[in-house]
């Protein structure tokens, strides 16, 4: 086994770029701002064009191809004109074909340009504190990461997105619920190094409050009671605003987890895993096998920005977990998933598709009030099977109306959906039929390979650091 140090070493030549790449980088994202500046040169808007996110702050991952570029407009526009004047510059020097328009926030457009993903994004001029909207933050941002963390801190910044990669935790996005880039940043920059973050992630004990600046001059209690979260990292360019809110607590628990593991066996698997797909016939043999007792429904396409679909795509989620709890069946996990064009779905574990057709209720014991009324209800037998007395009480078996989850659940999101119970976009796909699969029809969701390795992971049942940390290989 590799100690840490020499695993974080061997990562680092992966995640850090040569001096070279940087200059290729930085040259390839200063053309396209020099080609944005043109374009704005003589019109009426005086903007700033502006390198940001990782490429500015030097915490880049080497390999990867996204450029931030801003274009900073003054305060005196409304957002849909910054957004549609930023679009159609984009399209005139790069064009049409390059640019897809993409939406957040607001909308911003993406180019494919030379092998380079650029993110033109517009935003204000704005002063702290006075933000007018969400993305104008990030000039401030930038300016802070560059001047307040030291090379080695950036360096470290990368070994930690890339492990946060690793192990399915990177990002914001509401599809993630995870680290970004600046929280990632900043946990480098308060803890000194990679391996200090992920030490302090191994034996963390919540509440955590990291206060970069100290803007809360050390009123911790204050400070927590501010945000509401146990896990807390106070913007340095926004007292207001905590950088890790948008993280879960299973995504944290996650971290939390996988740095232990890290620790007990070092291995570049974590920055790196090798994810497995199963072809349908291996998985239905594990299915039929282990007697998995497994459900999906079908969600459909998607054509809104992806934080918009996947919040509804996990609030849909949580109503399917909903109905099968009140239909009595136990659910042992349940999760989305959308590969964000054409396909998505639910997928739940139960503890049993089917259910008795009969369950035993307890009645009042006989001496209480209640039993001159209960035997009235009850005595005729009608529907059910007793009351008989056993020590101090009655009971009776009832008859379940639903015995199969499959269809129990058809009915009910049906009903669910037509009544308005789930949100619109699934509502309107589902209102052109449900289609629930189970067990050995599961496999037929795995249409790409990234479906299939998410149903390969969702039926392994492990995160996949585990499963390189651990062990027993699946299969
Ligand atoms: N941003 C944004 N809208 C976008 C793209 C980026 O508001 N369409 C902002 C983010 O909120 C962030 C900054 O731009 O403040 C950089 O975003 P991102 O690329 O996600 O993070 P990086 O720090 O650049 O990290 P990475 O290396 O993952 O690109
Ligand atoms: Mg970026």
């Amino acid at each position: 086994m590799r100690t840490i140090d020499e695993v974080i070493e061997a990562v680092r030549g992966r995640v850090v770029p040569r001096a070279n790449e940087k200059v290729e980088m930085r040259e390839a994202a200063n053309r396209a701002k020099a080609d944005i500046e043109k374009q704005f040169k003589g019109s009426k808007y005086p903007v700033d064009v502006l390198i940001e996110g990782s490429i500015a702050k030097d915490t880049w991952i080497k390999g990867e191809t996204d450029v931030d570029i801003f274009v900073r407009f003054p305060p005196d526009y409304v957002k849909e004109e910054i957004a549609g004047v930023t679009i159609s510059a984009a399209k005139t020097v790069f064009g049409e074909d390059k640019c897809f328009e993409r939406y957040a926030e607001h909308p911003f457009v993406t180019v494919h340009l030379r092998g380079l993903m650029l993110d033109i994004v517009p935003c204000y001029r704005s002063e702290p504190g006075a933000w007018m909207s969400a993305t104008d933050r990030t000039p401030y941002h930038t300016e802070f990461v560059q001047s307040h963390l030291s090379q080695d801190e950036k360096d470290e910044a990368r070994l930690l997105k890339r492990f946060a990669k690793g192990i399915g935790a990177y990002g914001a996005e509401i599809k993630v619920g995870g680290f970004s880039g600046l929280l990632c940043e900043l946990l480098a920059h308060h803890y000194g190094s990679f391996r200090r973050t992920i030490e302090a992630m191994a034996s963390l004990k919540l509440p955590l409050l990291i206060d970069p600046i100290n803007h809360y001059g050390g009123r911790d209690a204050e400070a927590l009671g501010v945000f509401g979260s146990e896990f807390t990292v106070v913007d340095p360019v926004d007292e207001r605003r905590n950088v890790a809110a948008a993280v879960t607590r299973t995504k944290l628990s996650e971290m939390m987890a996988a740095a232990v593991a890290f620790i007990n066996r070092p291995s570049s698997a974590f920055f790196f895993p090798t994810r497995r797909a199963l072809g349908p016939r291996q998985l239905k043999a594990i299915i039929r096998n282990e007697r998995r007792q497994l459900l999906a429904i079908e969600l459909g396409a998607m054509n809104v920005p992806p934080d918009i679909f996947w919040g509804q795509l996990y609030s849909a989620r949580d109503k399917i977990a909903n109905i099968l709890r009140s239909g009595e069946f136990k659910v042992v996990r349940i999760m989305g998933w959308s590969d964000e064009r054409a396909c998505s779905f639910v997928i739940a574990e139960l503890e049993s598709r089917t259910l008795s057709p009969s369950r035993e209720r307890a009645g009042p014991p006989v001496n209480s009030p209640h039993t001159r009324r209960y035997m009235e209800i009850y005595g005729s037998g009608d529907g059910v099977v007793g009351p008989w007395i056993r020590d101090e009480r009655f009971f009776i078996t009832t008859r379940r109306r639903h015995t199969d989850a499959a269809t129990y659940l058809r009915g009910a999101v049906r009903e669910c959906a037509r009544t308005g119970g789930m949100p619109t976009l699934i509502a309107q796909h589902l209102a052109r039929g449900v289609r629930v699969l189970v067990d050995g029809q599961i496999p037929i969701l795995a249409k790409s390979r990234e479906a299939a390795i998410f149903i390969t992971e969702f039926i392994d049942g492990r995160p996949i650091w585990m499963k390189g940390a651990y062990g027993r290989a699946m299969n």
